[in-house]
C-alpha cells in the first residue's frame, strides 16, 4: 500500500526541472506552477514571483499575532541527469523498487520538500490550521548557486521575516537514526582557460615550437594540493576554525567510518588531510577539488594534435570562517603565479555561498532535537555537512534566522548521480518529522 501522499511526490518527479539546462526552463516553470497549486489546493495564499531566473513560490498560512513563524524552504530544481546510460531505469521517471523511489530529485530535494507538503496537508485537512505562522519558500536554482534568492530575501525582507528557519535537504548518518545538522561547509567555484596557439596544431609539424595548454592545464591542477592532500593555496587555511574537542568526540561516537567511506564511494582507499578523521575532513575541514578537466583531443583512437585551448573547473569546500571572495582572489593569485611558460590564462569566477555553523545546544537546536526523537527514537546525531545550500547564512545575514537542518537523505541515496533514491520509509518519517517540528516551534 502507498502511504498518503506518494502520487504527488512521483507526480513531481517527472518534471525534469533541471535549473542549469536552459532547454528546460518550461519544465522548471511547469513544476513551479505544479507545486502552487498543491499548496492553494491545501488552503494556503500563495503566489510565483518572478526572478531573472526561475521563479520562486511563496505561501503563507494566515499569520496571527502571538504566533512563532516558521520559515520552511525547500528547491524544487534538480541537477541534469546526465550521464543516462547509467540509469536503471529512466531518470525522470520515478520507478520503485525495494521499497525505494528511483528518479533525479528523489532526495535532493523533491522527496524531502514533498514530505513537508504532505507533512501540512494532512495537519490542515485536520485542524484547518497549522500550529504556527508559516512562511513556504520553495526556489528553482539551489543546484546553480541561488544567484537570485538573496536579492529576494533583501526585496521582501518584512513579508519573510520569521523566528527561525527549517529546511530538509541534508544527510542522515544512517537509516532510521534522526540527525540534526549544525554546520555546512560553505562554496567558491572557478573556472580556469589556458590559452595556447591561435589555431589547434599538428603536433608533428609544431610540437617542441610551443606550449601545450592541456600539459599547463594539468601542471597548474596539480600545485593545489600537496602529496598527502594538504591545499597549498597561500592563506587557503587562514581563519579555519579549529573542531571543537566536544565535535570529534561526538563524531567518533557515531563509530569508525572509514569502512563505510570505503563502500559507499567504492575507492581503492581513503586520502586526503593528514591529522584528520574522514568525518573531519568533510564535515569540518575546507577542501580543494577539480571538478572537471578538459582540451586537446578526446574521441576515438589517436589524433596528433595539440588544442589551442584547455580548462579546468575548480571547486572550493569551505569552513567557518572563511570567506568565498578572499579564497576566489587567493585562487586567482596562486593560478597566475604558477602559470607554466608560455600560455595565457584567463579566469572566470563562479558562484559562492558562505558556510553556517549553529549552536545545537540552543533553545531552537533542542527543539529539533525534540522532534527527532519523536519521530525516530532517543538517539539523535550531532553533526556537520560538508554539502552547501548558500542561502543558509543569507538567512542568517537577511532575516536574523538560524535554521534548523533536519535532513532525510541516507549515505547511499546516489544525490547528484545516476539512481538517486529515496527510501518510502523516509518520505513518511519525512511527513510525521514536519508535524513533530511544527509542534515542538510552536
Ligand atoms: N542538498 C544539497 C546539499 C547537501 C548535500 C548538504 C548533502 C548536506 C549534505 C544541495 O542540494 C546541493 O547539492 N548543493 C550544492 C550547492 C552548490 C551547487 C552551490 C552543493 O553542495 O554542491
Ligand atoms: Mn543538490
Amino acid at each position: 500500500m502507498n502511504p498518503p501522499g506518494l502520487e504527488h511526490l512521483l507526480t513531481c518527479l517527472r518534471f525534469p526541472s533541471v535549473s542549469t539546462d536552459s532547454t528546460r526552463n518550461a519544465d522548471v516553470r511547469a513544476c513551479a506552477e505544479w507545486l502552487l497549486g498543491k499548496v492553494r489546493e491545501m488552503g494556503l495564499t500563495g503566489e510565483l514571483h518572478e526572478t531573472p531566473g526561475h521563479p520562486v513560490l511563496l505561501a503563507k498560512n494566515k499569520h496571527l499575532v502571538g504566533r512563532r513563524t516558521v520559515l520552511l524552504y525547500a528547491h524544487y530544481d534538480v541537477q541534469p541527469a546526465e550521464p543516462l546510460g547509467e540509469w536503471k531505469t529512466p531518470a525522470f521517471e520515478p520507478t520503485i523498487r525495494d521499497g525505494r523511489i528511483f528518479c533525479r530529485g528523489a532526495t535532493d530535494n523533491k522527496g524531502q520538500l514533498m514530505a513537508h507538503m504532505q507533512g501540512l496537508a494532512e495537519t490542515l485537512a485536520k485542524h484547518a490550521d497549522l500550529p504556527v505562522n508559516l512562511t513556504l519558500l520553495f526556489e528553482g536554482e539551489e543546484e546553480i548557486g541561488s544567484p537570485n534568492l538573496k536579492p529576494f530575501l533583501e526585496q521582501h525582507r518584512d513579508e519573510l521575516k520569521c523566528d527561525v528557519v527549517a529546511i530538509s535537504d541534508t544527510g542522515m548518518v544512517a537509516p532510521g537514526v534522526g540527525t540534526f545538522t549544525y554546520g555546512l561547509r560553505g562554496i567558491a567555484c572557478l573556472e580556469a582557460k589556458v590559452h595556447g596557439p591561435a589555431i589547434d596544431l599538428h603536433s608533428g609539424i609544431f610540437g617542441g615550437a610551443v606550449a601545450n595548454p592541456v600539459t599547463a592545464v594539468a601542471r597548474l591542477s596539480a600545485t593545489l594540493h600537496d602529496a598527502e592532500g594538504r591545499v597549498m593555496m597561500d592563506g587557503f587555511y587562514d581563519g579555519v576554525r579549529p573542531i571543537a574537542d566536544w565535535e570529534r568526540t561526538a563524531w567518533a561516537a557515531l563509530g569508525d567510518g572509514d569502512a563505510e567511506m570505503l563502500e559507499l564511494t567504492g575507492s581503492p582507499a581513503l586520502f586526503g588531510e593528514p591529522g584528520y578523521t574522514e568525518r573531519e575532513r568533510r564535515w569540518a575541514r575546507p577542501t580543494a577539488e577539480v571538478n572537471g578537466i578538459g582540451g586537446g583531443y578526446q574521441g576515438e583512437g589517436s589524433k596528433t594534435v595539440i588544442g589551442r585551448e584547455a580548462f579546468v573547473k575548480l571547486s572550493f569546500r569551505l569552513v567557518p570562517d572563511q570567506n568565498p571572495d578572499v579564497i576566489l582572489k587567493r585562487a586567482e593569485a596562486h593560478l597566475r603565479k604558477h602559470l607554466p611558460q608560455g600560455v595565457r590564462l584567463e579566469i572566470k569566477p563562479g558562484h559562492t555561498g558562505m558556510p553556517y555553523l549553529m549552536d545545537p545546544h540552543s533553545t531552537l537546536g533542542t527543539a529539533a532535537q525534540r522532534a527527532l526523537k519523536k519521530v525516530f527514537g532517543d538517539k539523535v546525531a550531532l553533526i556537520r555537512e560538508g554539502g552547501s545550500i548558500p542561502i543558509v547564512q543569507a538567512f542568517k545575514d537577511v532575516l536574523q534566522a538560524d535554521t534548523l537542518l533536519l535532513g532525510l537523505a541516507l549515505p547511499d541515496c546516489q544525490a547528484h548521480a545516476p539512481n538517486e533514491n529515496f527510501p518510502i520509509a523516509n518520505f513518511e518519517a519525512g511527513v510525521r518529522l514536519n508535524q513533530a517540528l511544527l509542534a515542538e516551534l510552536a
